[in-house]
């Protein structure tokens, strides 16, 4: 019902329970390119764990601590983006993305987390957007710095998943930061024209 248009043929909109049927296909085709990075996506296998998973976002949105939305191509669900934290006491949260592989490479994460980040720094008061990616996770790194996000740091070896131990790098972005690479992005936008 509530969509906003990400250019051709693309769009994010809410996610909610009722749609579990839909985002567990969606995330049967998501699993094996997902899977390794992405826990929500591996932990998605069937109709009641896909509820579940919808359901804890729903409360998690009711009590303001995070949030998932769905991101649609030509009228299917093919990705998302999400807080996975959403702390209004420090005015801090972090993103979390996936895609199935055959709407990779077309900038829909990168235009779906702008709008979510525009969201957080102008709405919300969010002070810090964190993205947090595996060493190894390369295409999500190179969206990181293509949002203009900073390299914090490396939690060394912090995370283990299917069997492997990552070093999870640790970017981010602050709101005056944020403003700042958006205000020249889109003067040099406006000048191109
Ligand atoms: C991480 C992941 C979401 C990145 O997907 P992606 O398609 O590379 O990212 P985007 O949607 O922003 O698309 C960027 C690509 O589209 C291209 N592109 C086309 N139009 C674009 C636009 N308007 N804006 C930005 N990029 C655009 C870019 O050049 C880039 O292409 P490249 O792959 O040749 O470098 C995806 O690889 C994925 O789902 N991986 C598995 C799950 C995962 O790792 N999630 C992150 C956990 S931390």
């Amino acid at each position: 019902m509530f969509a906003i248009s990400l250019g051709e043929g693309a769009e994010l909109r809410p996610i909610e329970p009722w749609q579990a049927q839909e985002f567990l296909t969606h995330v049967d085709r998501a699993r094996e390119y997902a899977g390794p990075w992405v826990p929500l996506t591996a932990l998605t296998t069937d109709l009641e764990s896909a509820r579940e998973r919808l359901q804890s976002f729903a409360d998690r949105q009711a009590a303001d601590t995070g949030r998932l939305y769905g991101i649609w191509l030509d009228g299917t669900l093919v990705g998302g983006v999400l807080f996975r934290i959403f702390d209004t006491a420090n005015e801090s949260c972090e993103v979390g993305v996936w895609l199935e592989p055959s709407a990779a490479g077309r900038g829909l994460i990168t235009k779906a987390s702008r709008v979510v980040i525009d969201w957080a720094v102008d709405t919300r008061g969010m002070h810090r957007v964190e993205w947090l990616a595996s060493s190894a996770n390369d295409r999500s790194i190179a969206v990181a710095e293509r949002l203009g996000m900073t390299r914090d740091g490396v939690l060394r070896e912090s995370f283990v998943w299917q069997g492997v131990r990552h070093d999870m790098e640790v970017w981010s972005v602050l709101a005056p930061q944020w403003r700042k690479t958006r205000d020249a992005d889109r003067a040099e936008g406006s000048a191109a024209r």
